[in-house]
């Protein structure tokens, strides 16, 4: 040991934890796939803080054990250790460094925020499109598939990923609202324990959430009840439902499939049971479910209508005067 110099040692044992630190950080697998445009940028956080706490463990963690082996008592040595206080210096830095991660972290997930329209949900999505047009993130395989609908003229298109359809990547006028840059509205209400969705410009409520891939989704969500929390894993989004506030949500599926829905605030004894799905469909085949749902919905208005007894029929009018649906039948037969 005493050949090599101690910094040379420290040079070549931090070397090693930055090597070890970035390799973990890459190959860590710790999250579901990524289904949106905004799940890489989350992921990159992720995986810059699962560096800084690897590097941290190993740091800590291996001077421990490096002092325990080294400076092991021996037996029979019941001296005092040495009476070591103070070395400023090192106070400094061991203040320092965590300051500047906690900061650099603070600023950095700000960033995040914001590239996913977490502050100004109006204009963030151009910095979202802007920054997957740069073709950034393919280190992690991930699927940056679709140009913005704002920018369907433009021809970047950006990601070579596979895995997604590229040809379902021109947006239609179908389901465009003036508002929200031309995505996809849906209105969310939340309640104890169900998700409601109401698609306006399409004219359907279905049980479960559809949206086509490549398209910018906005919902729009309030909670009928108590707190409420939207949150799709593979979406790497997630927002609060609140009653008496609309809050809103912003997202561009990147992959076919089906997703969970979660609430992911305690919001009764039920609350681990209120899901919901999404699906991630090819523009075609959203189209036609939107078609499919809007007869079904017909059908089924008529249906009920159809197979109710005219007391029956008449059971909610006749509640609200107050009278027998019998005796309204007979007031007007
Ligand atoms: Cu709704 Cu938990």
């Amino acid at each position: 040991m005493n050949q090599i110099p101690t910094s040379l040692l420290t040079l070549i044992a931090g070397v090693v934890i930055t090597l070890i630190s970035f390799w973990v950080s890459q190959n860590h697998h710790l999250l579901p796939v990524q289904a949106s445009e905004q799940a890489p940028w989350v992921d990159d956080f992720f995986s810059v803080m699962v560096g800084i706490g690897t590097a941290l463990f190993i740091v800590v963690q291996g001077t421990i054990l490096f002092f325990t082996l080294k400076y092991h008592k021996p037996d029979g040595d019941e001296t005092d250790g040495v009476p070591i206080e103070g070395n400023f210096a090192l106070e400094i830095l061991w203040t320092a460094i965590p300051s500047i991660i906690v900061i650099g972290l603070g600023v950095y997930s700000v960033d995040v925020y914001e590239h996913m329209g977490g502050i100004s949900a109006g204009s963030a999505m151009a910095h979202v499109h802007s920054a997957a047009t740069h073709a950034h993130h393919d280190t992690m395989g991930t699927a940056i598939a679709a140009p913005m609908i704002a920018d369907a003229s433009d021809e970047t298109s950006s990601s070579t990923d596979s895995s997604t359809t590229s040809s379902t990547t021109r947006i239609p006028a179908y389901g465009l609202t003036e508002n929200h840059e031309g995505g996809l509205n849906v209105n969310v209400t939340a309640m104890q324990y169900a998700w409601l969705f109401d698609y306006p410009t399409e004219g359907v409520m279905p049980g479960e959430l559809h949206v086509p891939i490549g398209q910018k989704v906005v919902l729009n969500m309030k909670a009928q009840d108590v707190i409420h929390s939207f949150w799709v894993p593979q979406f790497r989004i997630k927002q609060d439902v609140i009653p008496g506030e609309q809050t809103q949500l912003q997202f561009v599926a990147t992959k076919l499939g089906e997703f969970p829905i979660v609430c992911t605030e305690l919001c009764g004894a039920y609350h681990g049971g209120m899901r919901s799905t999404v699906v991630v469909q090819t523009r075609e085949d959203y189209e036609k479910w939107v078609e499919e749902t809007k007869i079904a919905q017909v059908s089924e208005t008529n249906r009920a209508v159809a197979s109710l007894s005219d007391s029956e029929f008449l059971a909610p009018y006749a509640k609200d005067l107050g009278i027998t649906a019998e005796h309204l039948a007979h007031l007007h037969p």
